[in-house]
């Protein structure tokens, strides 16, 4: 027989159908049973009424406990007051599972280690699945608008002999005779010796920050599509990442206005997508965190605590530029006009939410590289690779690292982007 998915049970009004799924809820009148059936593509109310269905069947629809997974089959009805939602007149059962009586997640409010503890099953819930389906478009979004620019993936690795970004988030290994490797914290140096072969490419995968950061922003684990390109400079650098996050937004907004409205999320703010995004440099940016009361000082990265006061003011999407060289990475390019600051930019989302996207021009001097590589106490021995880079053809060239959970986590509006991975690693949790 044909499967047929609850999404598309408009397109059966009239037809007797056979679902798979389960049964997340019940409600019972004396002759009749209302089962909240789910089944991942979305959800639907099953009616078991007396006489319409056998006293066998009748019996087996008391049966079900919470969660319990099912066949059933009947006639799809339109509801008679809601246009678009659809109904099963169930008349036959076939139970796969009696889930057992202890259910752990009910209705009822619980904490967020309780939920984090019962992550395996919380995952099951209808917000949780929004975020996990609104992701998935994020996922697609990027890839289809890189793609479409004339970036190809390229897998950079997950073990590595050096670090990318600071040195103290680094998760360290033996690897066997060869000394010490690292989890990657981005692929971006990969990326940049891949560009002098197909030009513009990105990877995305996971990532690993031994950060002892126990804020709503920080996880352990956390995916990063890191692009890097050929002959593209600062602003030019900006601009597709102004591209991406647009495409992004608005490939949510038409795909999961379902999942957004499960969400309560505001959709105005998203909306704005359509506008310029903010650009401001961080001199400017700190002259105006002073003037709302904040203690920073000229010369430093913004804090946590700063990004949310700045972006709360915002309802798109701001570039910080040319921070203090200071207090960015090593491989970044200074600035020709002001060589204390550095060609890059943090975009932050609006809203509070803050950092989502980490980019700038690189070095592609080899002595100047150097110099920096021993500035910043890092191994010559192995960038020797990423050194080579800038003796064979070396050309101006910038990318840019999304954290996806970040962007999820603004676009679903939800508080700590923990609930935005499936199974979060945070520094004091790592079950299930
Ligand atoms: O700003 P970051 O550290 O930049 C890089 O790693 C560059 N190598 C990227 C590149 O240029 N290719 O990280 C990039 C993004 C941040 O903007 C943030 O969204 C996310 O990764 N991120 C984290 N997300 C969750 N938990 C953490 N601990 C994160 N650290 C960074
Ligand atoms: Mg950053």
């Amino acid at each position: 027989m044909q499967k047929t998915f609850i999404k598309d049970l408009k397109n059966h009004v009239g037809q007797t159908v056979t679902i798979s799924a389960w049964a997340y809820n019940k409600r019972e009148g004396k002759n009749i049973h209302f089962l909240q059936l789910r089944d991942g593509s979305g959800t639907t109310q099953g009616i078991v009424y007396q006489p319409g269905v056998s006293p066998e069947t009748f019996e087996t629809s008391s049966t079900i406990t919470p969660e319990t997974s099912l066949k059933v089959t009947g006639e799809v009805t339109q509801h008679p007051k809601h246009e678009d939602v659809f109904e099963i007149q169930i008349k036959e059962i076939e139970i796969i599972h009696i889930a057992d009586e202890d259910y752990p997640i009910s209705k009822k409010e619980h904490g967020v280690d309780f939920l984090l503890e019962n992550r395996h099953l919380w995952l099951r819930s209808s917000k949780q699945a929004a975020i996990q389906k609104v992701r998935n478009t994020i996922i697609n979004g990027i890839y289809e608008y890189l793609n479409g620019e004339g970036f190809i993936k390229i897998d950079s690795p997950i073990l590595t002999p050096n670090a990318c970004e600071g040195t103290t988030e680094l998760f360290e290994m033996d690897y066997f005779d060869e000394g010490k490797a690292y989890l990657s914290q981005s692929g971006q140096l990969y990326l940049e010796a891949a560009i002098f072969s197909v030009g513009r490419c990105f990877d995305f995968g996971p990532v690993f920050r031994a950060e002892k950061s126990k804020t709503r922003r920080h996880l352990t684990e956390f995916w990063m599509m890191d692009a890097e390109a050929a002959f593209v400079e600062h602003d030019e650098n900006m601009d597709i990442q102004e591209g991406l996050v647009r495409h992004v937004v608005k490939k949510v907004l038409s795909e999961n206005p379902k999942e957004l409205i499960t969400l309560e999320r505001d959709i105005e703010p998203l909306k704005k997508i359509e506008e310029p995004f903010i650009r401001k440099t961080h001199a400017e940016v700190i002259a105006e965190l002073q003037a709302m009361g904040s203690d920073i000082k000229e010369n430093q990265d913004l804090g946590a605590d700063d990004e949310t006061m700045l972006t709360q003011k915002y309802d798109r999407p701001i570039f910080v530029e040319k921070y203090p060289a200071e207090v960015k990475a090593f491989y970044m390019k200074r600035d020709p006009e002001d060589s204390s600051r550095a060609l890059c930019a943090d975009l932050l989302a609006p809203e509070g939410y803050g950092e989502v996207i980490g980019g700038s021009q690189r070095e592609d001097d080899y002595d100047t590289l150097l110099q920096r590589i021993n500035e910043h106490n890092l191994p010559e021995e192995a960038f020797k690779w990423y050194l080579d880079l800038r003796k064979y053809g070396s050309v101006p060239h910038s990318g840019f690292g999304i954290g996806l959970e970040r962007l999820t986590g603004w676009i679903c509006g939800t508080q700590h982007i923990r609930e935005t991975i499936p199974f979060p690693r945070l520094i004091n949790r790592i079950y299930p």
